[in-house]
């Protein structure tokens, strides 16, 4: 997995760490990153591109997992980054990321937000809905300044899990409609407005893709309106972002593609669409979360209480949970995992995973096949590099858990682990006053 091996002792190595050090050292709950992964699959995508001889942005789409560091992480490796929200963006600021680098997405962009992405002279808006668009031009109009936009479009293609199915009315609270004309109306506006720079269209048709069809599909109903937009509006993009949504595999039956093959079969697809339009080929933009950090995230945990019900349940309760990674309870997510410093012995029990919530649904993973297991070993989760620690909460008071880089056989803490005295920071006593 990854850069993950055993060693000697039988102990599992994450870039080189031995875990049982990690645990030792930041304590438990602790999402571990494999840097070296992170840069192996971001130099994947960019890599695809460069191949293609084509003019492109591989955008890192932060909502995966954003802290100061990552985000320096995400600059380093040369990407651009695509934020949701006034928090997102502030990290980005934060970490020093290049602005111009940064794509503003949401259904929902207060004019607050707004007011310090233009403020601050963001990259560009993905535009989402005609009140945003009044919003912007104030913003635009207040700092006397040109803001560069995409638009984005329900394509009608809605990709999910393991297939996509092509709906002729797309029932999403994200973007224009392409069928009701709300797409072209947009187009005008924008257009026809000096506070804005249309600088193309996005769209984004699910998460967890492992098939091309969905993405080429996207790019032909686009093109089919661009058509007719050439003609009535003389409208031609410079930029097409396809969003994200590339899959990765976490447990054995997940079959992703290689990277490349995304991204070979959209930009053909794109090419095959200009060619016939006869328009140039526009900047191919992608923005990849989960495919850039999700392997690259482990999550240790210390195993503390078991109960079973013989010839039923055997449940291993260990001191995480739903407040870690929400995606089983939330998704029926599924993981992989291994007691990590016992990866030298055969699995000889069932175990099921629970979490340490006051809630039922607060299980890690059903039925896994285990070594026996015993309070204090370290179960180590694969694959919760994205919409982890981003989804964390505090459900039950519970402190959220320290984010460790390791690379090279060096570890280094970038997220502290939250205390108790993090849990009641906002808190006031009865009477209105700061709590002592
Ligand atoms: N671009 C847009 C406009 C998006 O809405 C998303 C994800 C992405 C890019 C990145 O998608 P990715 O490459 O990570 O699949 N919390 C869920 C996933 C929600 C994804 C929302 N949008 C989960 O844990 O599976």
């Amino acid at each position: 997995h990854g850069t993950s091996t055993v060693n000697d002792l039988g102990h599992l190595e994450i870039g080189g760490v031995d875990v049982t050090k990690l645990q030792e050292q930041y304590g438990t709950p602790l999402y571990v990153y494999d840097v070296a992964l992170i840069k192996e699959r971001a130099y994947d995508f960019v890599q695809a591109f460069n191949k293609r001889n084509i003019k492109a942005q591989v955008a890192y789409a932060s909502k995966a997992f954003s802290c100061v560091a990552m985000v320096q992480l995400a600059k380093e490796l040369d990407l651009s980054l695509d934020v949701v929200s006034g928090g997102e963006l502030h990290t980005a600021l934060v970490a020093g990321f290049p602005v111009e680098k940064i794509h503003f997405h949401g259904n929902n962009k207060s004019y607050d937000e707004i007011d310090m992405a233009v403020e601050a002279g963001i990259g560009c808006f993905v535009v989402d809905n005609f009140f945003e668009i009044e919003l912007l031009k104030q913003a635009a109009k207040k700092h006397n300044k040109v803001v560069s936009v995409l638009l984005r479009i329900t394509p009608g293609v809605e990709a999910h899990t393991h297939e996509y199915i092509s709906t002729g009315q797309e029932d999403s609270k994200f973007g224009f409609d392409l069928t009701t004309g709300q797409a072209e109306e947009a187009i005008q506006k924008v257009t026809d407005d000096e506070s804005f720079q249309l600088l193309g269209l996005h769209c984004h048709i699910g998460s967890q893709i492992f098939e091309t069809t969905g993405f080429t599909l996207a790019v032909e109903k686009i093109f089919s309106y661009l058509a007719e937009w050439k003609t009535k509006l003389n409208y031609v993009p410079r930029v097409l972002n396809l969003g994200g949504g590339f899959g990765i595999r976490y447990i054995e039956g997940d079959t992703p593609l290689p990277v490349s093959q995304y991204v070979d079969a959209t930009i053909d697809a794109i090419e095959f669409q200009a060619e016939k339009l006869a328009i140039e080929i526009p900047e191919v933009w992608i923005e990849p979360g989960r495919s850039l950090v999700g392997d690259a995230g482990t999550t240790l945990y210390t195993v503390g209480s078991e109960k079973e019900i013989p010839e039923v349940r055997h449940y291993l309760s260990v001191d995480g949970g739903m407040t870690d990674n929400l995606r089983p309870a939330l998704y029926q997510a599924e993981y992989e995992a291994v007691v990590a410093n016992r990866c030298n012995e055969t699995n000889q029990e069932t175990y099921s995973i629970a979490g340490k919530c006051c809630e039922s649904g607060d299980m890690l993973i059903w039925d896994i096949a285990l070594p026996f297991a015993k309070p204090g070993d370290i179960l180590a989760v694969f694959c919760t590099g994205a919409y982890g620690y981003s989804m964390a909460n505090n459900y039950n008071r519970i402190p959220r858990p320290a984010v460790v880089f390791v690379e090279n056989g060096e570890s280094t803490l970038v997220v502290k682990r939250e205390t108790y005295e993090d849990v009641v920071r906002l808190d006031l006593s009865l009477d209105g006053c700061e709590v002592k």
